[in-house]
């Protein structure tokens, strides 16, 4: 990539979107192409085939996606599988037929399998059955890696599939139930500081574990990629340590000054027991994490109040 070559970040409004375009920006690159939903809706394949025809990208972003937390996931299975499977079809596909130089696709660590080894390496990728609470949202993803490597071997693509883990921070738009569980707990805590409520909730028993990594040190990864690397591998991006959703609630609960008590509901589920990410491969190539988990929710929270917190 240099930095008049026309780079197109789909899903640019998005949490992981946002941060990569902000941060090609800074970095110089000076060709950007952005389009909102509503301007190029990616579920049709006419437009995106037109929008390829037209703009012509040499450098594709694939961040693009239906996503959301635990309860998304159950409720709207549908909605996940068709939504992710067609975005994937139609941006891969016409990347191919356009010539685009070089795809970045970006997964995510519920693509492994359940009962995974921990870490997880990039080898043990359809090892075994997909956690059932997001499953149709996994198999949508791996669709979408498994398209990557089957154009790069059939018609010679530069299509690099990346594996992330729990992304957060600034640029989330989602706080809700069915939102991802830092930004629901963000919300949580801020809701019961201004209702001065006794007591905040969790789904689970907090004791799953998470390889959290936050929004700018994964598009920086990304970016170091599309600089520097050209291989067919798939590439895991996290911190690679695990991180319960206690500790991030106990983190949440000093950040916000939030003085109530904290009730784990144990009924409720929490998905996979752990999921952290073997990053030893892009630690090779010369890539390491810089922001601590504290300091990313510090910003994340700082960043929920003075956009969100009326
Ligand atoms: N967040 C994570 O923890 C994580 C971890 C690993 C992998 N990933 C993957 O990374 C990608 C981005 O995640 P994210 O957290 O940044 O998601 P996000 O904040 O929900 O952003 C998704 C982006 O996709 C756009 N989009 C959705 N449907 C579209 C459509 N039909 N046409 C055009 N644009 C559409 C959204 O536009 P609107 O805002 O207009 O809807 C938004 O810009 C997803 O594929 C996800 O699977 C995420």
């Amino acid at each position: 990539m240099d930095k008049n070559s026309a780079i197109y970040i789909a899903g640019h409004t998005g949490l992981i979107g946002s941060s990569i375009t902000k941060i090609l920006k800074e970095k110089g690159y000076k060709n950007l192409i952005l389009k909102t939903k509503e301007e190029l809706n990616l579920l049709y394949q006419k437009e995106v085939e037109y929008f390829f025809k037209k703009e012509k990208p040499e450098y594709v972003f694939v961040c693009a996606g239906k996503t959301g937390g635990i309860k998304a996931n159950i409720e709207r299975k549908g909605e996940f599988i068709y939504e992710n499977a067609q975005i994937n079809l139609n941006l891969i596909h016409f990347s191919y037929i356009y010539k685009v130089k070089k795809l970045l696709y970006i997964g995510c660590s519920c693509m492994y399998p359940v009962n995974c080894p921990q870490p997880m390496k990039e080898e043990y990728l359809l090892t075994g059955k997909i956690e059932p609470t997001n499953e149709s949202y996994a198999i949508a993803k791996i669709s979408g890696l498994k398209m990557c490597q089957s154009y790069n071997y059939q018609y010679k693509t530069n299509f690099l599939t990346v594996i992330g883990g729990n992304v957060f921070g600034e640029g989330e738009k989602q706080f809700d139930e069915g939102a991802h569980v830092i930004p629901s707990l963000i919300k949580k805590f801020h809701q019961a500081i201004k209702r001065n409520l006794d007591k905040v909730e969790i789904w689970g028993k907090g004791t799953a574990k998470r390889d959290f990594i936050y929004v700018d040190d994964f598009s920086n990864a990304c970016i170091f990629l599309m600089e520097n690397y050209d291989g067919d591998e798939v590439i895991n991006i996290g911190r690679g340590e695990g991180v319960s959703i206690r500790e991030i609630v106990e983190n949440l609960k000093e950040i916000s000054g939030y003085q109530g008590k904290i009730i784990y509901n144990e009924n409720m589920p929490e998905g996979a027991p752990i999921r952290i990410l073997d990053i030893e491969k892009i630690k090779n190539l010369g890539w390491k994490p810089k922001i601590t988990i504290y300091e990313g929710l510090k910003k994340t929270y700082l960043w929920y109040i003075k956009n969100y917190g009326e």
